[in-house]
């Protein structure tokens, strides 16, 4: 099944060069939505010049081939109108026949496109550090991609590229090392790593004798100390842990496997940097190795370099960003690279991807973009923190959402014993921070607000999950399973019944431009929009109580493909869909 744009850009397309010769072949249709019509070609008065015609006569002619072509297939209206547009008005019999197709989808129109190897790179935490709430959008919008890019046929590699190297390193280990490793301070690496890295800074700035220990850990780490690198590894390993237990209460879908982390670069890093030299791409500046770019300047005009080895030899984060590149070309093979970061590192992209494209590490026909994440902001306009002013455990954020919502679903439904009342709870708290996460384009900042978040009217993961309840109570009411016994016959009448086909028939389309544009947001735009016309169809059009049976069949199918709809849609925002709330 295909959107009236869909069926008819082609028709309309095909119709130009009927009328005016090869040259026109493949014009644009202009077809944009239309007051008086499901949509107008504006392609007239963009023609008309070229033609040499006044743009009605040049849309009379279009309108003749567009009648040859067949065009009464799909349209029942088909006239000229203002300066020169050509109004198309797709039949309802078109519009019943796509929409019974689209019930009978499993994939509800969503394309499959041609394969291509995408490597995702999000989340990307730091080890022993809070994950803020930055890594929780990164986190969100990262998986959403990855699942719709899925969905859409791709081949998806995720990249966890989690900060598990560097100096801190040295003052980590150190720290536990002091503790013990199976101490209840070790413990919270797994529940509040914060804390425990807080604890280890403390005595880096207080205590002489241990900062000196700290930097000469460093040393050991890193040329591979045997006893030292047991220690860092029981470090990462409990940090995993604690991302891991993230993870799981998101529903966040990387695992261990999409682990790649800053320290499994180590041993590319001196042949980057020798291979940035000999190439002529790097040179010593003060003692460190630097790559120039041209149009790369701070204050007064001073050149910015990518600094690829420190003067104390040191590798840093733009090194080990210029092996994740050349890993994600020439090792996993990737058409397309993402890198789902905050938008504050804009700059040490460009820089990086500019440098290995110069060194030949990164073919002109991969793709490589940087999905810029925005900032989470507090009431007050600024980065969300804690009132003592620390930046917020993210676990402490979840749960707040969680008992939130549970508090709700008590109130509401007193009916539901305890456990269902708190699976509800955590699927809508959880569902709502992720819902407000993405329905933000993923490059603004937006401000953290529970209350709207939660609220069951709006813009929300819960309005958009009650959708989905309400539909599921139609089948439940109607003892039916609504994708097997329903019989797909649609026939629309009403304008209600032929405004939820047409919205129905966008889903696939909506899902092909997120893949493509790498915009989640506009999903959330769709289901919204799906939502409210579904509450507008209920009011025009009784479902159960229809007046004729054909009616009550042809409502239950249009039911049936929205709750696909709903439910693909939700999924691969990574929502999950209560069964009653
Ligand atoms: N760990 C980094 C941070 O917390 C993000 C890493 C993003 N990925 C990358 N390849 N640089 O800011």
């Amino acid at each position: 099944m295909v959107s009236p744009s869909a069926a008819l850009a082609p028709l309309v397309t095909a119709a130009i060069a009927q009328a005016f010769g090869e040259d026109f072949r493949g014009a644009d249709p202009v077809l944009r939505p239309s007051q008086f019509a499901d949509l107008q070609s504006n392609a007239p008065l963009a023609l008309a010049k070229r033609v040499g015609m006044p743009p009605r006569d040049v849309a009379a002619k279009i309108v003749a081939e567009l009648e040859a072509l067949g065009v009464r297939d799909v349209v029942s209206g088909l006239e000229i109108s203002g300066p020169g547009f050509v109004n198309l008005t797709v039949s309802d019999a078109w519009v019943s026949a796509q929409a019974a197709a689209l019930a009978a989808d499993e994939r509800a129109g969503v394309p499959v496109q041609d394969p291509r190897t995408v490597v995702i790179d999000y989340s990307s935490p730091n080890v022993a550090k809070e994950m803020h709430v930055g890594h929780l959008r990164t986190t969100i919008v990262g998986d959403a991609l990855a699942r719709t890019l899925e969905e859409l046929g791709h081949t998806v590699v995720r990249q966890n590229h989690v900060g598990d190297w560097g100096t801190p390193f040295g003052m980590l280990i150190e720290h536990l090392l002091d503790v013990g490793e199976d101490s209840p301070d070790a413990a919270l690496l797994e529940t509040d790593p914060n804390a425990f890295y807080q604890a280890a800074r403390v005595k880096f700035d207080g205590d002489e004798a241990f900062a000196t220990r700290a930097r000469a850990r460093v040393t050991t780490l890193q040329s591979g100390d045997a006893g030292t690198l047991a220690t860092w590894e029981r470090l990462v390993g409990l940090s995993r842990v604690y991302f891991n237990k993230v993870y799981a209460t998101l529903g966040v879908t990387l695992t261990d496997v999409d682990l790649a982390g800053e320290s499994t670069y180590n041993d590319e890093l001196a042949g980057i940097c020798d291979e940035l030299q000999e190439k002529g791409l790097a040179t010593v500046s003060d003692g460190a190795l630097c790559v120039f770019l041209d149009g790369y300047t701070g204050r007064e005009g001073k050149p910015v370099p990518l600094i690829v080895r420190k003067s104390d030899g040191g590798y840093g984060y733009g090194t080990t960003d210029l092996a994740t590149i050349r890993r994600r070309v020439h090792d996993l093979h990737a058409d397309r690279v993402l890198y789902v970061v905050g938008v504050t590192q804009a700059q040490h992209f460009e820089m990086v991807w500019q440098t290995a494209r110069l060194a030949g590490w990164v073919p002109d026909d991969v793709e490589v973009v940087h999905v810029k994440i925005g900032s989470v902001l507090g009431e007050d306009r600024k980065l969300l923190r804690t009132r003592a002013g620390s930046a917020l455990r993210l676990m402490a954020l979840l749960e707040e959402a969680v008992t939130a919502a549970t508090a709700v679903v008590e109130e509401r439904r007193s009916d539901l014993d305890a456990a269902t009342r708190a699976e509800i709870g955590r699927q809508i708290g959880i569902g709502a921070v992720k819902y407000a996460d993405l329905s933000v384009a993923h490059d603004s900042d937006y401000v953290f607000d529970l209350d709207r978040m939660l609220a069951l009217t709006g813009n929300t993961g819960p309005y958009l999950q009650y959708a989905v309840t309400r539909l599921r109570s139609i089948f439940r009411a109607a003892g039916l399973d609504p994708q097997e016994a329903v019989a797909r016959r649609v026939v629309v009448t009403e304008p209600a019944e032929r405004a939820l086909a047409l919205a129905l028939l966008g889903f696939g389309g909506v899902v092909a431009a997120v893949g493509d544009e790498l915009e989640p947001h506009r999903l959330c735009v769709y289901l919204f929009d799906l939502a409210q016309t579904l509450s507008a169809f209920y009011e025009e059009c009784p479902v159960l109580k229809a007046a004729t049976s054909e009616a009550r069949e042809s409502r239950l199918a249009l039911c049936a493909a929205s709750l696909r709809v709903l439910l693909l849609g939700l999924g691969l925002l990574g929502i999950e869909a209560p069964q009653q709330m």
